[in-house]
Formats: C-alpha cells, sequence, structure tokens
C-alpha cells in the first residue's frame, strides 16, 4: 500500500511540473496554463512589460453560442513564451442590463498598450452590442492602472465622422454616388470609389477586425476592417492612446482583408491579413509598406509547403506579430484556429516566420522552440 501511495505522489508531481515545464510550442494542440486548463486567450493581444510576456484574448464558453461574450478578457502572463499563469478576467462584462457593453454581447480582439507618458494600460477591441450580430461594428477602449487588471470600459464607437481619410480628397468625394444595388459585379469597383465611405460619413467608418501597433517613437496606430470589410483603415490614436485622431488613410479598398497583424523589420512595415470567410479558414495575405500611413503592397500568400494548396493559413486565420524580446527579428506568427460548434476549444497557431529573399513566410512546424530564431 505504502509502495502504491509513493508511486502516485511521484506520479503526482510529474503531472504538475509537466503541466508547468513546456519547453516547446505544439501548434494546434491543447495548451494547458499553470492549472492544466486549456488556454482560453482567443483572437489574442501580447504585451511585454516589466520582463514577462502578456496574452490578453477572448474567454470563450463551449457550445455552439460560446462565441458570444459572457465573462470577459482573460489575461495570462509567462516569462518563456511557453508557460502561461492564469492571471483571470481582467476586463469583465457587466451585468446592468443597460450598458453598451452588458453580458451576451460580442467582444473580439482585444489588445493591449502601455502609455509611458500616462502609465495607463489601454485596451481597444471590436465591439458589436448585444442581439445585433455583427451590424454595430464598433470599436471599443478600456484603461487600467495595472497590466492584470481591472481594465475599466470606457466607450466604444464608429470611427471619424465627417473627416475623410488624408488619402481621398474632397473633389472625389463630392463625385461618390451613394447607390443601393451594390453587386458581386460592381462591388469592387464601387467600394473603390467610395460609396460606403460615404454612405457612413456622417455616423462614422465601421470598425470590425482590428489591431494595434506602437511605433519606435511611441506613436500607436488603430488597424481595422472597415465600409462592409472591404477596406481597411489605419488611424492615428492621441498620445494617450485613448482616442483615435484625425489623421487616417484607407488601405487596400475593395481588398476584403480581415485580421490585420502588423510587424516592423529593418524598416519595412509587414501586415498579415485573411481573406472573408467567417469562422472558417482562407488562404492567409501579406503586404509590406515603407511606411505605416504609407502605400500598402502585396506580397501574396506567405504560406509554404502543403498550405499552397491547401489555402487555409494551416487552417487557422491571423491574430497577432509576436516579437521575441532579446533575440534580433524573431517574430512570431500568432493565428487562431476558430471552432465555432464549440468555441472553448480554439486552439492556437504559433508559428515562426522565416524570411525568403528579405520577405516574410510561414512554415508549418508541428513541434518547435525559440533555438529555431539561432539558425
Ligand atoms: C472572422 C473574424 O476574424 C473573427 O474575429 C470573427 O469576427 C468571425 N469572423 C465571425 O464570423
Amino acid at each position: 500500500m505504502k509502495q502504491f501511495i509513493r508511486i502516485l505522489a511521484q506520479f503526482c508531481v510529474f503531472l504538475t511540473l509537466g503541466q508547468s515545464h513546456l519547453t516547446s510550442f505544439k501548434p494546434g494542440e491543447i495548451w494547458p496554463d499553470n492549472n492544466g486548463v486549456h488556454i482560453n486567450a482567443h483572437g489574442g493581444g501580447f504585451l511585454f512589460h516589466d520582463n514577462t510576456y502578456y496574452w490578453f484574448g477572448e474567454h470563450k464558453i463551449s457550445g455552439e453560442f460560446g462565441n458570444k461574450s459572457m465573462v470577459g478578457i482573460h489575461a495570462y502572463s509567462s516569462k518563456d513564451l511557453y508557460n502561461w499563469k492564469d492571471e483571470g478576467i481582467v476586463l469583465k462584462m457587466h451585468n446592468d442590463t443597460t450598458s453598451m457593453f452588458q453580458k451576451g454581447c460580442i467582444v473580439e480582439r482585444p489588445k493591449v498598450i502601455f502609455n509611458n507618458n500616462t502609465k495607463k494600460f489601454v485596451m481597444w477591441f471590436h465591439h458589436e452590442l448585444k442581439d445585433q450580430g455583427y451590424k454595430a461594428a464598433l470599436t471599443g477602449v478600456a484603461v487600467s492602472d495595472n497590466i492584470t487588471g481591472p481594465y475599466n470600459y470606457i466607450d466604444s464607437f464608429r470611427l471619424h465622422q465627417n473627416t475623410l481619410p488624408l488619402n481621398f480628397s474632397k473633389d472625389e468625394f463630392e463625385k461618390v454616388e451613394i447607390i443601393d444595388d451594390i453587386n458581386n459585379q460592381n462591388r469592387k469597383e464601387k467600394v473603390i470609389e467610395g460609396v460606403y465611405l460615404k454612405r457612413d460619413f456622417e455616423t462614422g467608418q465601421m470598425s470590425r477586425d482590428m489591431t494595434l501597433y506602437v511605433d519606435d517613437d511611441d506613436v500607436a496606430y488603430h488597424i481595422t476592417a472597415s465600409e462592409e470589410n472591404q477596406t481597411l483603415l489605419i488611424s492615428k490614436l492621441s498620445e494617450d492612446y485613448l482616442s483615435v485622431t484625425n489623421e487616417y488613410i484607407r488601405v487596400l479598398p475593395g481588398g476584403r482583408n480581415e485580421a490585420p497583424a502588423i510587424f516592423k523589420k529593418n524598416n519595412k512595415y509587414f501586415m498579415f491579413t485573411s481573406g472573408l470567410t467567417g469562422w472558417n479558414p482562407n488562404p492567409g495575405k501579406l503586404f509590406v509598406s515603407d511606411s505605416i500611413m504609407g502605400e500598402w503592397k502585396p506580397l501574396g500568400n506567405p504560406c509554404r509547403g502543403s498550405e499552397e494548396e491547401n489555402n487555409t493559413t494551416f487552417w487557422s486565420q491571423s491574430t497577432y506579430v509576436l516579437p521575441v524580446i532579446g533575440i534580433k527579428d524573431a517574430f512570431i506568427f500568432v493565428a487562431d484556429r476558430w471552432r465555432p460548434n464549440n468555441p472553448i476549444d480554439g486552439r492556437y497557431i504559433w508559428l515562426p516566420i522565416e524570411f525568403e529573399n528579405g520577405n516574410p513566410i510561414l512554415k508549418w512546424h508541428e513541434k518547435w522552440n525559440l533555438n529555431i530564431f539561432d539558425n
């Protein structure tokens, strides 16, 4: 009996150590946190602060309605990127049914940045109102004095009411005719002309899949899918990061991009996106620009190997590019493998960003670790 108890105790120690000592990434597999529970932080964003990485994401629940925000935004912390400690729900959905931020609405793709002047942590996210599907198309903001919260919800809104993008002239705008019969044949052309831009001019532009990017000069940008997901908008944030300024550009009008994720290498900005197929995967896309508010040029599908034929971005959708601190030019492509019938079981696809002729590419790695960046 004694021997049985000793073996059982050793087995428990082995399990506990096993859970808290991961040494590799295994894309698409269950990823246990410090409690042995699969990480629940989908559509995530990351912040490195005080020598620690923080991961913020959508807390999903089980069952087919699990993509509604019933709980809030979940955070985890890590020293090594493999092992993540549960830091709890840092932004809670409101119980008050008169609140815009009430339980049951949709909150997606949270991203947190730190403002060096105000010392506040600022979170932005895609927000849809309860029982309105994806119609509202708002971007939302919350703020906290502490990285692990609690974050206070501030507001959600559309963007740039009565303001033209920097790359769209008043003359062009006056010529745009708003028409109702937009169909698949004329859609791209009409979007490029500015039909949705003009339609939403007074109420503000739509904002769905979004991300944030803080440049080396501390200027922060909000990048979002707008104009019925047909066009991306890049907007400069205010100095305190709590609002957008009037400086914004339309990017790739009619290009049908979602899921933007940006990083910078050798003074070039790269942006991964996906196409528009709901929770289903589609071929990834990559763009490059010399400046964030400049002209973005297509570089095609960054996926290599069998993905060149499969066209599913390794059955995932981009959400973030995570720079590895302390290793030069080491970046991780972070994506979600959604499970719409049981969202809590959604998986994370982390892959090292490799380079081919100076441009980022993605290859499948069943199991890998940070040593890959030494080669
Ligand atoms: C794709 C988006 O990227 C996700 O964040 C989510 O909004 C789904 N569409 C909803 O269908």
